[in-house]
């Protein structure tokens, strides 16, 4: 058993309690942070009760920029590594129309996970250990009509995150991004997906899990993405317009 906590923003997402459950059961404590708290308590109990592990939950939104300070420094202890897992998909025809839909997709996905984890970076920069997880998505791989506000603001995720690990390799804090890939989630609710490219939360989770352990730069969960993404990335522009994707 450790004594190191492990911080999960966005933390009712699927993929989240997944990925909480996956180190609580390597005896992690878990700090739980989310906007609604008494999902998190529920869960807090479950994870207590089934791993015995200290589990402590906090309000958390995304888009309360000027929170974030107050909230990293009032944590019952610093965490070994957080998880940003909070995103938003939206609805992109009504974002096209609608720029306050679409600022909610790219603060959420982007500038939300930008503020708190700045603030996590110093510190852990400071003290020269710890690991970063920030789920981004293949959507930023490359701009679609179907998604590209979501997209652009996943691509600017990535891109942080390339430039923050590149940032903190010298002090031994690792930075992992991952991208899922189609996830069976309460977000792709409704949506048709394909078994063969959809991924479980808990495959999600035990990817996360040794790509911490591993140092892992990024990961593709279902290799599969990383092929299927080179080819979208290097379809020339002018069979790429022509596409429905
Ligand atoms: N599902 C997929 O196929 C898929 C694929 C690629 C990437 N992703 C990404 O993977 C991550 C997890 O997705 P998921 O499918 O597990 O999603 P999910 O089950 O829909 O959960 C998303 C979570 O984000 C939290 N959230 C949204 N806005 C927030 C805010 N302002 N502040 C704090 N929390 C906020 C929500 O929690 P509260 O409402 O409790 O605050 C919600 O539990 C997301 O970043 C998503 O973009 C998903």
């Amino acid at each position: 058993m450790t004594q190191d906590w492990v911080l999960i923003l966005g933390a009712n997402s699927d993929m989240a309690t997944a990925t909480a459950r996956r180190f609580a059961q390597a005896g992690y404590n878990i700090q739980l942070a989310s906007r609604n708290t008494e999902e998190l308590i529920k869960e807090a109990e479950n994870l207590n009760v089934k791993y015995g592990v200290e589990v402590r939950t906090f309000f958390f939104d995304a888009l309360d920029f000027d929170s974030h300070a107050a909230f990293y420094a009032n944590l019952n202890a610093k965490p070994s590594g957080v998880i940003v897992a909070f995103g938003l998909l939206g609805d992109q025809q009504a974002a096209q129309h609608d720029f306050t839909i679409a600022k909610s997709i790219i603060d959420t996905n982007y500038s939300g996970a930008v503020s708190i984890l700045e603030i996590i970076a110093e510190d852990f920069e400071r003290r020269r250990w710890g690991f970063i997880v920030g789920i981004s998505s293949v959507a930023g791989d490359r701009g679609r009509k179907s998604n590209y506000l979501y997209g652009s603001a996943k691509a600017g995720f990535s891109a942080y995150l390339s430039g923050l690990r590149h940032r903190l390799f010298a002090t031994g804090v690792s930075v992992l991004t991952v991208k899922p890939g189609f996830v069976a989630t309460k977000m792709t609710a409704g949506l048709d997906l394909p078994e063969k490219l959809t991924a479980t939360p808990q495959e999600v989770a035990e990817k996360i899990f040794v790509g911490v352990k591993k140092k892992k730069n990024t990961l593709y969960v279902k290799p599969v993405w990383r092929l299927i993404m080179t080819i979208i990335i290097h379809l020339p522009e002018c069979i790429f317009k022509r596409t429905k994707l």
